[in-house]
């Protein structure tokens, strides 16, 4: 496995490799600390059937109390709405600023989940589980959250970064040709 130490406003861990998400409950235990009670998985549609069931019952292993957030996938989902519904969430299911939100999918999760994660309780910890090549090469790391505005893309947001990034390199046999060239080019 190959780790790489991000430093930025603070330092955090990269982890690549195959095979890992199924023993993300393992990373997020070692490397968020306090641990975390409760955790929001947030996924969209299309990802939740490939790796939700093994991210969450990984987590699950490892003690931590979890719930699970769906939503429509697509870059029009990528607005204040989303992010509403993301935040009423956490709010509804109890979550306090010691508790974590883990993005699990491409960059419009990260960068939904990341925010949200920025605004609600004004910041609790994230977590990025990238698994588009674009996510994974670029938006999981450097802490650019936000969502899109009527007016354009990626007007509201924060710069707000993650606790780890995993990136299980076997999540990209699931990808389409066109979104995985996304991330080559
Ligand atoms: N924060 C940053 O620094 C940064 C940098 C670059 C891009 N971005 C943002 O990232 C977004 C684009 O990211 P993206 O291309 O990952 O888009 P995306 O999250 O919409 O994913 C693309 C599609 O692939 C699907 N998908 C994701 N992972 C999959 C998998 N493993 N198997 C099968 N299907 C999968 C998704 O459901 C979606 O339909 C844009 O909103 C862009 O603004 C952010």
């Amino acid at each position: 496995m190959k780790t790489i130490m991000v430093k930025a406003s603070k330092t955090y861990p990269v982890f690549i490799d195959s095979n890992l998400i199924c023993n993300a409950g393992t990373f997020i235990k070692d490397n968020v600390t306090p641990k975390p009670a409760k955790v929001a998985l947030f996924c969209d549609d299309k990802v939740e059937p490939f790796y939700a069931d093994v991210v969450e019952k990984s987590l699950k292993d490892s003690g931590f109390e979890t719930y699970r957030f769906i939503f429509k996938n697509g870059e029009s989902q990528k607005h204040m709405g989303t992010i509403i519904q993301m935040i009423e969430f956490l709010a509804q299911n109890d979550f306090t600023r010691k508790d974590l939100a883990v993005a699990l999918g491409g960059g419009v999760t990260g960068d939904m989940t990341g925010f949200s994660a920025a605004i609600f309780k004004r910041g609790i910890r994230f977590v990025q589980i990238p698994t588009t090549l674009l996510a994974m090469v670029d938006s999981s790391v450097g802490g650019k959250t936000g969502c899109n505005l009527s007016a354009g893309k990626n007007l509201a947001g924060a710069f707000y970064q993650p606790e780890l990034v995993i990136c299980d390199t076997n999540g990209l046999e699931t990808v389409d040709d066109k979104d995985f060239s996304c991330g080559l080019a």
